[in-house]
């Protein structure tokens, strides 16, 4: 139906006639000669009727915005004064010669002159998909897998398929459930990972696996969450942790160079334990120059028991934080970020403003001026690196409510004051600790299956606390991109791990037995990654939110506008399920 796409058409076509499909993204009628920019999935094309050919220009008159057309014209230089130099077919325009309407639109529900709210926008994605920076983002995420796959067969991985409809895979979130109708009362869990069959295909000597592959978390939603979202899933025997960073490091630096002509360059490495201290997050944004410095052992003596308290205290923690050029910040400024380290559960925010860091205490301004002598104020701006104009901000209480208030706080006073400095910081987060201890019981930082570090069973079994795990995450402009480890391959190993984790023998052989079994049959050593593509193509996109980079995303509260979804089903279908359900219709706050 066409010769070309309305986006490729350029200088070089001049004088060629074409005959292209697409939707009138505009029409001007400029008393005598219409305009029509012309849209399809590559670009817009402006295309001019002149009244001299009067059944076109009459069909030219009948169009409006959004109906589908196919036109057939010569590309023609545009006149001087007219060339458009942020269009890529700025230069020409088309004498329109045919016009034929294909399909007829109505006025549509989306407002191009305005921001649609997401709700809307959501319920006629179909439209919003239409708008060229969404169609460019959806592009540019196909040109991503596109070269992904490329490269991971170039390094010998075979593209292998896992169930959807299978048994729990612990990630940490619930997970979505499908009823069974032929067993009846039993239920499917859709992966929240395919971290187990992953492993099941290193047990079978695929060698190298990878999987472009949806996985299905049930959680709190935010802006780079969402309940399926799509994972870049690797899985690899005979290599080590260094093998593994190494493989897709260089897919992420090619990735970059290919798609954006960005040198990521050699990423840097940071412990866990460096990334709380200095930055209070296990996934650092690096373009944010403050850190936390720690402040406890000046404190320890000052007759201030807010600072002195937790500086004496085993698990309390003081940090401060120094703000380049936040002298300038007023009181209520001051106040606000007070409130706001309050959502993390800090009592408050004592500041210091150096104003004449030469001038000794007088040089100084805070409230908690009176509690600190010359000395230390002195070693505090020293530990701190403060120059005159700047604040330092103070953080004292428990040391998670200090490392999570603090860490949160650096990062919103990057943004608001604009502190962020280069385009791109990649880094490797490693040495994470194995598990998390919350009132007695430990959890799995990462999940169950990822190996200590050069342990053996009983030495786990002693101290559990302390062992550090054989797990990386691969961190970019302060977003998780994607994280992984070597895995257990030992059965006594694996089952020492369950039973920390307080998962009893015969709930580990209920849950997990197809793995402990397998595990006894020559487990190769192996170890992989996972890599969130949405998040991946949402920083690449520069887009601020994973939904604007997935086709048909979820809503917040994990429904979908457009279709509906979820739904309740009909009482039948509830019937052959063997399924009762609490909620009626009428009874739900969905409308
Ligand atoms: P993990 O749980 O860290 O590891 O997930 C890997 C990556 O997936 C992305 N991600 C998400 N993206 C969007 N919405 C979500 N709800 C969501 N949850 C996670 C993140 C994250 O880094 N099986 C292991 C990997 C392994 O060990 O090989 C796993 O799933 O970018
Ligand atoms: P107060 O003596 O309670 O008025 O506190 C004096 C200053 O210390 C105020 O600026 C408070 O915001 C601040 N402050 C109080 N508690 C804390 C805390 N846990 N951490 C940091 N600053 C605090």
């Amino acid at each position: 139906m066409r010769t070309d796409y309305c986006g490729n058409i350029n200088a070089s076509f001049i004088g060629q006639t074409v005959t292209l499909c697409g939707w009138v993204n505009r029409r001007r009628d400029l008393g005598g000669v219409i305009f029509l920019d012309l849209r399809d999935r590559e670009g817009i094309v402006q295309v001019v009727y002149d009244p001299d050919l009067a059944d076109v220009f009459d069909t030219a008159n009948k169009v409006r915005n959004e109906f589908c057309v196919q036109l057939t014209g010569l590309v023609r230089a545009r006149p001087e004064g007219q060339v458009n130099k942020d269009m890529s077919t700025g230069e020409i325009e088309i004498l329109g010669k045919e016009l034929t309407i294909l399909n007829k639109s109505a006025p549509l529900p989306l407002d191009s002159n305005q921001e649609n709210s997401e709700e809307q926008r959501l319920k006629y994605r179909y439209l919003d998909l239409r708008r060229p920076i969404m169609t460019e983002r959806l592009k540019f995420r196909a040109k991503v897998t596109g070269a992904v796959r490329r490269y991971l067969e170039e390094q010998g991985f075979l593209d292998i398929e896992t169930p959807m409809l299978t048994k729990a895979t612990p990630e940490g979130a619930r997970d979505y459930l499908v009823p069974s109708r032929t067993h009846k009362g039993q239920f499917f869990a859709l992966p929240q990972s395919p971290q187990l069959f992953k492993q099941l295909l290193m047990m079978s000597g695929m060698d190298r696996y990878y999987q472009i592959v949806k996985c299905f978390r049930d959680e709190d939603l935010r802006a780079d969450r969402q309940p399926e979202f799509t994972q870049i899933d690797i899985e690899t025997t005979f290599l080590d942790a260094e093998g593994v960073m190494a493989i897709t490091e260089k897919m992420m630096r090619g990735l970059f160079n290919d798609l954006l002509n960005v040198d990521l360059g050699e990423f840097p490495r940071m412990t866990y334990a460096d990334a709380m201290r200095l930055y209070g997050s296990d996934k650092p944004d690096l373009r944010n120059p403050m850190v936390l410095t720690d402040v406890a052992e000046l404190v320890k003596n000052v007759d201030f028991k807010v600072f002195s308290g937790p500086a004496n205290d085993p698990k309390g923690r003081v940090v401060a934080i120094c703000v380049p050029g936040g002298a300038e910040l007023s009181r209520k400024q001051i106040d606000d970020y007070g409130k706001y380290v309050s959502i993390y559960g800090a009592k408050g925010l004592a500041w210091m403003k150096v104003n004449d860091i030469d001038a000794g205490l007088d040089g100084l301004q805070s409230p908690i001026l009176k509690f600190l002598d010359a000395k230390t104020a002195q070693a505090i701006i020293t530990a701190t690196q403060a120059k005159s104009g700047d604040i330092l901000l103070f953080g004292a209480d428990s040391n998670t409510v200090v490392t999570e208030s603090m860490g949160a706080l650096r990062l919103k006073l990057g943004e608001d004051l604009n502190l962020l400095e280069g385009e791109w910081k990649p880094l490797w987060v490693v040495d994470f600790p194995m598990f998390e201890e919350v009132d007695g019981q430990f959890y799995a930082l990462h999940h169950p299956f990822t190996a200590p570090r050069d342990m053996t069973p009983e030495q786990l079994a002693a101290d559990p606390g302390s062992a550090i795990s054989n797990a990386y995450d691969m961190v970019l402009n302060g977003c998780e991109l994607g994280g992984g480890s070597v895995r257990i391959h030992h059965q006594d190993m694996q089952s020492q791990v369950f039973e920390i984790l307080g998962i009893e023998e015969q709930e580990a052989r209920s849950k997990f037995g197809f793995l402990l079994d397998a595990l006894q049959y020559g487990t190769p050593p192996h170890a992989g990654l996972a890599f969130g593509l949405d998040r991946m193509v949402m920083l690449m996109t520069g887009a601020t939110s994973i939904r604007d980079v997935m086709a048909f995303p979820k809503t917040t509260t994990a429904a979908c506008p457009l279709t509906d979804a979820p739904g309740f089903a009909n009482p039948e279908q509830l019937q052959e399920l063997a399924i009762q359900t609490v909620v009626k219709a009428e009874e739900t706050d969905r409308e």
